[in-house]
């Protein structure tokens, strides 16, 4: 089911999300209901704080191309229970965008080469060894649970600009 989002500057945002300790039917609804919701929204990653839920559960789903009609396949969303980078090396920028601040896009730097360990819905750990926009898209989404949103990288200077062209589109 399509959820609502949590949209900047709430502060649910700025919660800690909890570890996931039990891999139920409750986990599972979450997923889905996360999943609804970001294709409806038409994004790449949702966590679940921006449905609301404070638990360190995120999914992701990248295009295979850039096209209006990209097709996103249920099967290869990947589900991400309580993730932790075992290593992270090297630089770089890419454009950013978040379901929570609609509309901004801006280059932000993250660590370049990412291994992450993980959950599956179902409890099963896997490991993540990435150096494309997953790598990207991952810490992007691994700060929403850590509480935190990409505009928060930004330099001085640009996050006052950001915050005032925010404050004027709320209204
Ligand atoms: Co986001």
């Amino acid at each position: 089911m399509v959820q609502e989002i949590v949209i900047y500057p709430d502060k649910r945002l700025k919660l800690i999300s909890k570890e996931v300790t039990e891999f139920n039917e409750e986990l599972h609804t979450l997923l889905n209901d996360m999943f609804d919701t970001m294709l409806s929204k038409k994004g790449v990653g949702l966590a679940a704080i921006q449905i609301g839920v404070p638990q360190r559960v995120l999914i992701i789903n990248l295009p295979e191309d850039d096209s209006e009609d990209a097709v996103f396949n249920k099967e290869e969303t990947l589900e991400i229970i309580n993730p932790i980078f075992t290593s992270k090396e090297g630089a770089c920028k890419h454009q950013e965008g978040c379901l929570s601040i609609p509309g901004v896009y801006e280059d932000i730097e993250r660590a370049e080469h990412i291994v992450l360990e993980y959950q599956d819905r179902y409890g099963e750990k896997h490991i993540i060894d990435n150096h494309d926009f997953l790598a990207i898209a991952l810490q992007h989404e691994i700060d929403h649970l850590d509480g935190k949103v990409f505009i928060e990288k930004l330099s001085f200077i640009k996050r006052k600009k950001f915050e005032k062209e925010w404050k004027k589109r709320l209204k």
